[in-house]
């Protein structure tokens, strides 16, 4: 009988430990929240599905990302505070909508800075991207983890044909709220209306603009064929998309979770520059068959070209480091120093 009492007593102790095991398990377990600015079926949509899936397997099972499409958790911009303070676990975002928080992200929306998907690469994944992401933990209280790679942002617009700078006269452009992008359509002779990604499709429905520019990937995924006509091959923006992960919200998790997020970071990349590799020519033609008229941009882009680099390029150079910085970037990208 004390045999007996003495055992139930061991046993009793024994449970209690592996059921407060399990619940502390449970209670670090987590359904991370992550922010998605694009509609589903673009390369956003593929970074965060890809994150989640190998956040769980890395984390066997115990977190997982939910996200959040199409602006549901605000503007693009907004996202990243929200992030910055702790309220917001994760955002996926374009580029160009990190800049106006960390200015030296702009080395990487200087207009015909990258000029291929192996460019994005080489930028986001070599020292130049470290030190972007140092910089974007520095200024803006985010880490970037991950990146998606959308292709070059084509002009959409409702009117007619655009095949030069002259042909923009009479379109009302949407830009996202970046200085670089609304100078870089100053230097092409309009002045374009900044406004949230989150209003955009609307604003091209009501005729309140009449284009905007995304690559076609985003068009496709937005739907914006069905209030946009034509489409102008420009190059002048490689859209890179990171994924961004709140400081505070990474420095609460264990070293093995902080692994595991930044390994399903890494994985998500990966698996983003292929998507595109294998979506968007398939995507393109898909857009001409559903209406849209496709149109090069004439002479080879060159007047677009060469307004967009004089007059756009000196004035940020300041803000993006310095002189030595952008040579830095031109080197890595094995071109000429200016
Ligand atoms: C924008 O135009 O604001 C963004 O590039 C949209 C996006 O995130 O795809």
């Amino acid at each position: 009988m004390k045999f007996t009492s003495k055992a139930t007593k061991v046993l009793s102790l024994s449970l209690c430990l592996a059921v407060s095991a399990v619940v502390s398990t449970m209670a670090q377990a987590k359904t991370f929240k992550v922010a998605v600015g694009d509609a589903a079926g673009g390369t956003q949509h593929e970074l965060g599905k890809k994150f989640n899936e190998v956040l769980m397997e890395k984390t066997g099972g115990k977190h997982d990302a939910k996200l959040f499409m199409n602006g549901q958790l605000g503007s693009e911009q907004d996202t990243v505070n929200d992030a910055a303070i702790g309220t917001l676990d994760f955002s996926i975002l374009a580029i160009n909508n990190v800049t106006p928080f960390s200015p030296s992200v702009g080395a990487l929306t200087l207009p015909y800075m990258i000029q291929s998907l192996d460019d994005a690469i080489t930028l986001t994944q070599g020292p130049v991207g470290e030190q972007l992401v140092e910089n974007t933990l520095r200024d803006a209280g985010v880490r970037i983890i991950g990146w998606a790679y959308s292709g070059f942002r084509v002009l959409t617009n409702s009117k007619h044909p655009v095949t030069t700078p002259a042909d923009l006269k009479d379109v009302v452009v949407r830009v996202p709220k970046n200085e670089i992008m609304i100078d870089t359509y100053k230097a092409w002779g309009i002045n374009a209306t900044p406004m949230a990604w989150s209003e955009t499709f609307t604003a091209l429905q009501q005729g309140v603009v009449d284009g905007q520019d995304n690559p076609y990937i985003t068009v496709y995924a937005m739907k914006f064929d069905e209030v946009q006509k034509y489409v102008t091959n420009l190059r002048y923006l490689f859209s890179i998309e990171p994924l961004i992960v709140s400081e505070s919200v990474f420095q609460d998790q264990s070293a093995e979770d902080q692994a595991a997020i930044l390994e399903a970071g890494k994985a998500a990349t990966a698996h983003s520059a292929q998507f595109l590799r294998d979506q968007e020519s398939k995507i393109k033609a898909e857009l001409t068959e559903k209406g849209m008229v496709i149109a090069d941009p004439a002479d080879n882009e060159k007047e677009w070209i060469d307004l967009a680099t004089s007059k756009v390029w000196p004035k940020y150079v300041d803000s993006i480091g310095g002189k030595d910085v952008l040579n830095n970037v031109l080197k890595s990208l094995g071109r000429d120093e200016i």
